[in-house]
């Protein structure tokens, strides 16, 4: 089920969009992609998805639904630019303290910037780290979320067991990623926009479509619904469920630490 395998020369192998590459490697291919994107990342995702992550963001607080008092911390894990921590903060009215973690310093750069804006910086902390290494003790966190950034992570199964270990008993593992289309005629008009828009697109506003033909490629290599389902029962979590958002388009999974 995992994303790693054994290569011809008996290395661990990885896909990088759809090509295969030694699973040491992944990282920085992807932070380069990242490093690049930063500055437009948030305009491009309103175009790429036309402005459907905001209605899948919000309905992943909503599911979350943070509780609204002092104390309850969140880890939201690939948190980029911070749209998730600035959602679950403001859905907590301004209760919960939110770390915003990237392993992308140019993506928490904007992220940080974008907080001072909102007013929310009193509710946030930063984080500059791996999600297959998390610089948290055991037992800390109420809720782990992680939108759109799983994919991107080399070791998805490291990854997750981190997330494990960090949460506190009886805390929530919220997933949101983009999975696999479940109607047949929306998964052709959706493959044609992918490939065929989305570099174009990429190309156009950040004058590179490199990055947006990986950030699709990975869409697709990415475990189904059932089989990440799977994967985060492996790594230890009770009552796994997933919902569907836009006919799989992109899909929520929750799991708890019973
Ligand atoms: C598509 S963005 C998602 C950002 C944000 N969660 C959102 O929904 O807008 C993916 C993020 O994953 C981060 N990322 C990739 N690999 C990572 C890793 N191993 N540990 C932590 N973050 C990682 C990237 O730097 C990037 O900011």
């Amino acid at each position: 089920m995992s994303d790693s395998r054994i290569s011809a020369d008996g290395g661990m192998e990885t896909s990088y969009g759809f090509r295969e590459v030694p699973t040491g490697e992944k990282q920085g291919l992807v932070n380069e992609v990242f490093h690049k994107v930063a500055k437009r990342y948030d305009i491009m995702n309103d175009v790429m998805s036309m402005g459907m992550h905001r209605v899948w963001k919000d309905a992943m607080t909503g599911a979350l639904n943070p509780r609204k008092e002092p104390g309850y911390k969140v880890l939201d894990v690939a948190g980029g630019t911070g749209d998730i921590a600035f959602r679950i903060v403001e859905a907590s009215n301004r209760q919960a303290h939110a770390t915003v973690l990237d392993i992308n310093g140019s993506m928490l750069g904007v992220g940080a910037e974008r907080a001072e804006k909102k007013g929310l910086s009193e509710n946030l902390t930063f984080v500059e780290a791996n999600a297959e290494d998390l610089p948290f003790e055991a037992n800390s966190f109420d809720a782990y979320t992680i939108a759109f950034g799983i994919r991107n992570v080399p070791r998805i199964e490291v990854a997750l067991s981190e997330a494990y270990r960090v949460l506190k008993r009886g805390g929530r593992l919220l997933v949101l990623e983009f999975s696999e289309v479940e109607l047949p005629v929306l998964d052709k008009i959706y493959d044609a926009w992918s490939f065929n828009a989305i570099p174009k697109f990429g190309k156009a506003i950040t004058g590179d479509a490199e990055p947006y033909q990986y950030l699709v490629e990975s869409i697709r290599k990415f475990p189904n619904q059932e089989n990440f389902a799977a994967m985060i029962r492996m790594a230890g979590f009770s009552r796994v469920t997933y919902t569907n958002y836009t006919a799989g388009i992109a899909a929520l999974h929750s799991g708890w630490k019973l």
